[in-house]
């Protein structure tokens, strides 16, 4: 198959053309703003690369859309602090750019597996259950996991800017299935849970940017022995998926020539790996301790910082994401492989290489003498 990646130079996006080309059988071309994460590929025979914005060229994503057999669509902006700080950019990119790139699918008659996000179920409806009432028994027999086809919504008041992307997303694919029932367009959509693996976002002092998500913030005050921030003290808890597991069910969904994968939703995720903020923090601790700390180097301090600080004051957070995963277990037989504490392990394994080898590249400080 002919595929398109648009967005495809992002963490998710670099897997999926590393296990596409590794079939030895499709053709992966990707645009993106950036392509530091494909550098290993550009020269593999199957694989085309264009540094290309689909919010301005236009133009070629017509043409590429016209030239697939699968569009696969992983523009986004995908970090709370943008949310919250930049809403405006979020609508435009992740819904308008986004919905133009669906229409053209629905006009030329293309397939399109469309990115969404598993944060448009939003905040659980446990959590709205005032705190006399829920009981620890009640608690115990809250089922709050998230299914595709049967979970409701929740979202904020419009002053927690956060819910932008969540509500962006979810107009976004309630046109796509408008799109699929009115004008017959083929499409599936993926709702990614908390991945996690190499290449993930990036440090944020290598930038001078602090909007990367949590496994970076938390690698980057390991590596440098800064502060690991637990916003309102980690209690919200996250079920984390290796990508390599992620990208073994969106294959299977790409390839899918049954077309029992067309107009549905998928979670991707790991529900036997959830953990809380601060449960992730200490097995990231222990992990490095053991395996990369020289002994010598401070690790970091850790400290509570209240969301509306660190984010900005629209922000607001989903207390718990549990994926119900039955449909891509049946129509995929597809099942997650990797625990917590191996992803972590892998993941950071491939952080500290990297910049233990940047670091090493780096020229020596000259010693200066006085004459
Ligand atoms: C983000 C996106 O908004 C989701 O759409 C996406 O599906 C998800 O990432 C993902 O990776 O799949 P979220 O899980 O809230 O959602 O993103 P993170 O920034 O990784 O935050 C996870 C938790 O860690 C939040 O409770 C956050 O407050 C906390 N956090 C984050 C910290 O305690 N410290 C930090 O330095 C960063």
């Amino acid at each position: 198959m002919r595929i398109v990646l648009l967005g495809g130079g992002g963490f998710i996006g670099s897997h999926l053309a590393e296990w596409l080309l590794a079939r030895g059988t499709h053709d992966v071309i990707a645009t993106d703003i950036n392509h530091d994460k494909l550098r290993h590929l550009l020269d593999h025979g199957r694989f085309t690369y264009f540094d290309s914005d689909i919010h301005t060229d236009v133009q070629l994503t017509r043409q590429l859309v016209e030239s697939a057999d699968v569009v696969v669509n992983l523009v986004a902006v995908a970090t709370p602090k943008t949310y919250t700080l930049n809403p405006l950019h979020v609508f435009e990119l992740d819904f308008l750019d986004n919905l133009r790139v669906a229409q053209m699918c629905a006009e030329m008659n293309r397939r399109l597996v469309q990115f969404s996000t598993c944060e448009i179920y939003g905040p659980t409806w446990l959590s709205l259950v005032p705190p006399e009432l829920a009981t620890p028994e009640f608690i115990a027999r809250a089922d709050i996991t998230q299914s595709e086809d049967s979970t409701a919504m929740i979202t904020g008041p419009i002053n927690e800017t956060r819910w932008i992307y969540a509500t962006s997303k979810h107009l976004l694919e309630r046109v796509i299935h408008a799109l699929g029932m009115q004008q017959g367009l083929d499409y599936s959509i993926i709702r990614p849970f908390n991945f996690v693996g190499p290449r993930f976002d990036f440090l944020p002092s290598d930038k001078d940017d602090t909007s990367p998500r949590m496994f970076a913030q938390f690698m980057d005050a390991l590596l440098r022995g800064t502060r690991i921030s637990l916003v309102d003290g980690g209690a919200a808890q996250r079920c984390y998926t290796y990508i390599d597991d992620a990208v073994e069910c969106i294959g299977r969904i790409l390839e899918d020539r049954t077309g029992s994968t067309s107009r549905e939703a998928f979670n991707i995720g790991n529900p036997g790996n959830e953990a809380s903020v601060v449960e992730f923090a200490d097995m990231m601790i222990d992990i490095y301790k053991a395996q990369y700390w020289d002994g010598v180097q401070p690790l970091p301090e850790v400290v509570s910082v209240p969301g509306k600080e660190f984010f900005g004051p629209g922000y607001a957070d989903c207390d718990r994401r549990i994926p119900d995963i039955t449909k891509a277990r049946e129509l995929l037989g597809w099942a997650p492989e990797w625990d917590l504490r191996s992803l972590i392990s892998s993941t950071m394994d491939s952080f500290v290489s990297e910049y233990r080898s940047r670091a090493a590249e780096r020229p020596a400080p000259v010693a200066l003498v006085a004459e």
